[in-house]
Parts: structure tokens; C-alpha cells; sequence
């Protein structure tokens, strides 16, 4: 009885209704929250506090950063229950906070597009210093299966566009960056792979038209988006029914050194975090696979995702 009066009490109030629209979004931390909201930064905070001793939203920190969150929906409790039902009210009331949200998330994109820029000549080297040998790729290979049409989402430099090729009919590979895919489209020439294609392109409008694919790899990229449940939408667009989508992502960690020098955007995931987003997004009989990688030193671990497109 007192946890359901402190999430009723905690919801009657303008700001914290607006709070818990934005951090549906995805997470923010206090300056974004401050930016978007136009607040004070311990107005802020008070809320947040409040929603969070409520159990309505969680925080996630790493180094010097902390991100607020709409709390997990693994659980089944009155809060997560008074959750769906007010973000549902709240998703048509316009008050200008989504326009303030979309500057927020360009400015995030701008960063990474200006760290791939810079990144794009060794990234190759950066990559295998930072993140060590790939243990993961093998079996997300295997998961991709044969045959069809596959997008490598975030190609990067294409180091896994030789090994798609072999397998699939057809393989798209999709960037923002046009430094990062000079050096994939090298890889496709060396390589002789006729049924290859690059496309620059943001995951958030991707150059796809819908249904195109019937499978998707966004191998160790989701960390690097500024909104992932948008994202995942726009990737069921691309996918046919029945589409499997293939993730390979970071384990949630808190080595802010090795976040920064990757330009990610987030200190790596929860699997039930992404679920939650893959389930919102329209995704089906979603599995992971945690522990492909484990964490070593600052190395946070690997986890795999596989998720079917629901059949509409
Ligand atoms: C970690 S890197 C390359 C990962 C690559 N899949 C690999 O296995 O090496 C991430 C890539 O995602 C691209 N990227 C990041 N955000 C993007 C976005 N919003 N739209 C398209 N590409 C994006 C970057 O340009 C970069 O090449």
C-alpha cells in the first residue's frame, strides 16, 4: 500500500509528468534533462530523486556522468504498471519538450560524427587496442545464417563485410560516416566482393526502402546512437516480416576512460534494457547470449541479441 501511494504521489505534478515523457525517450543526464525541461538543475534533481524513490525511474552512473532512465519494465509492479499507462496519455500532449529533446539528440550525433572523422585513419588499430581480439563475431556469423538480403548497420571500416558476403545473397553496408566507409569500400574492392554495397546513411532515416532486408548486424554500434528505441523502429521498417536482427553489444560498465576513447554515447547496456526497447519496437522471441565476451580489466563484456520481426 505505502510503495503505490508514493507512485501516485510521486506522479501529481506537472514537471515530473514532463520528466517521465522525456526519459521515455531514452536516458538523459541532468544537464540534458535541465536543457530540455528549462529548469533549474536542483529543481531537477529534487524531481528525479522523487520519481526515483518511487521506483518510477532508475539511474545508471559512470564516472563523472549520471543518467536517469525510465525504470526497467522486467518488473511487473504497481510502478511499472502506472508507467505504460501514463507515458500512453502523455505521448499526445505537446508542450514543446520534443522539439528541445531533437536538439539534445542532434547535438549527441553531431559528437559522434566530428569522433569518426577523426577516428577513420586507425580506427582499425583503436579498435583492437581498446576492445581486444573479437570473440563474438564467429558466433554472431553463425546466427546471421545464409542466404537473403543482409544490412551491416554501422559498417564502420567493413571488417565484417568479407564474411557476410560469403554467406549471404546480397550485403548492404550502411554508415553516417563517409571517412569510416572510404576505408570499406577499399576492403570491397580488395576483396572482390560483387554482391556488396555501401550506403552512407544514418540509422535514424536509413537508406533502405522497407522490408528490404531479411536480416540486420548492429555489431558494437547501438552504444554510439543517441536515441535506440527510435532507431530500432526505423530498422523494423527495413526489415521484412519475420526479419531477424542480430546485436552485439557492450555489457554496462563504468570505465569512463575506455567509454570516451570509443566516442560512445553510453556506458554499454543491460540486455533487459534493450529487450524492453526490441519488444516496444515490435521485435519477437528475442534471446541473448551474455558472457561471449567476459569483462577483463577495463573491458567491459560482450553480450549477444538475436530478435525476430513480429509477423503484423
Ligand atoms: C564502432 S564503429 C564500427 C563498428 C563496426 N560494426 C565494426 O564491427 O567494426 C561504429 C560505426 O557506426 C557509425 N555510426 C554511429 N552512429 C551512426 C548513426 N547514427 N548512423 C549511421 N552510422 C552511425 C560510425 O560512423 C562508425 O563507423
Amino acid at each position: 500500500m505505502d510503495s503505490i501511494l508514493q507512485a501516485t504521489k510521486a506522479t501529481a505534478d506537472a514537471n515530473r509528468l514532463r520528466l517521465l515523457r522525456v526519459l521515455s525517450g531514452g536516458p538523459f543526464n541532468v544537464a540534458e534533462l535541465t536543457e530540455i525541461l528549462g529548469l533549474g538543475q536542483s529543481t531537477v534533481s529534487r524531481h528525479l530523486r522523487i520519481l526515483s524513490d518511487a521506483g518510477l525511474v532508475s539511474v545508471r552512473r559512470s564516472g563523472t556522468w549520471a543518467y536517469y532512465s525510465l525504470q526497467a519494465p522486467e518488473s511487473n509492479g504497481f510502478s511499472t504498471r502506472l508507467l505504460s499507462l501514463l507515458i500512453e496519455e502523455l505521448s499526445s500532449v505537446e508542450n514543446g519538450d520534443g522539439a528541445r529533446i531533437e536538439r539534445v539528440l542532434a547535438r549527441r550525433r553531431h559528437a559522434t560524427s566530428v569522433f569518426f572523422r577523426d577516428a577513420a585513419r586507425d580506427w582499425d588499430r583503436r579498435r583492437d587496442a581498446t576492445l581486444g581480439p573479437p570473440t563474438h563475431t564467429e558466433r554472431m556469423l553463425e546466427l546471421v545464417g545464409e542466404g537473403g538480403t543482409v544490412v551491416d548497420l554501422g559498417t564502420g571500416t567493413g571488417v565484417l563485410l568479407q564474411s557476410l558476403a560469403r554467406a549471404a545473397d546480397r550485403v548492404i553496408g550502411v554508415d553516417a560516416s563517409p571517412e569510416m566507409l572510404e576505408h570499406a569500400r577499399r576492403r570491397v574492392r580488395q576483396g572482390d566482393l560483387p554482391n556488396t554495397e555501401l550506403r552512407l546513411g544514418a540509422f535514424e532515416h536509413l537508406p533502405l526502402s522497407d522490408g528490404e532486408a531479411d536480416a540486420m548486424v548492429a555489431n558494437l554500434v547501438l552504444h554510439h546512437v543517441a536515441d535506440v528505441p527510435q532507431v530500432l523502429r526505423e530498422i523494423r521498417r527495413g526489415l521484412a516480416e519475420g526479419g531477424r536482427l542480430l546485436i552485439a553489444e557492450l555489457e554496462e560498465h563504468d570505465h569512463e576512460t575506455f567509454w570516451l576513447s570509443l566516442g560512445a554515447q553510453w556506458p554499454g547496456f543491460r540486455p533487459e534494457e534493450i529487450r524492453g526497447w526490441l519488444d516496444a519496437a515490435g521485435f519477437d522471441e528475442v534471446r541473448c547470449e551474455r558472457g561471449r565476451r567476459e569483462p577483463e580489466g577495463d573491458r567491459p563484456g560482450v553480450f549477444l541479441m538475436e530478435a525476430v520481426l513480429r509477423i503484423a
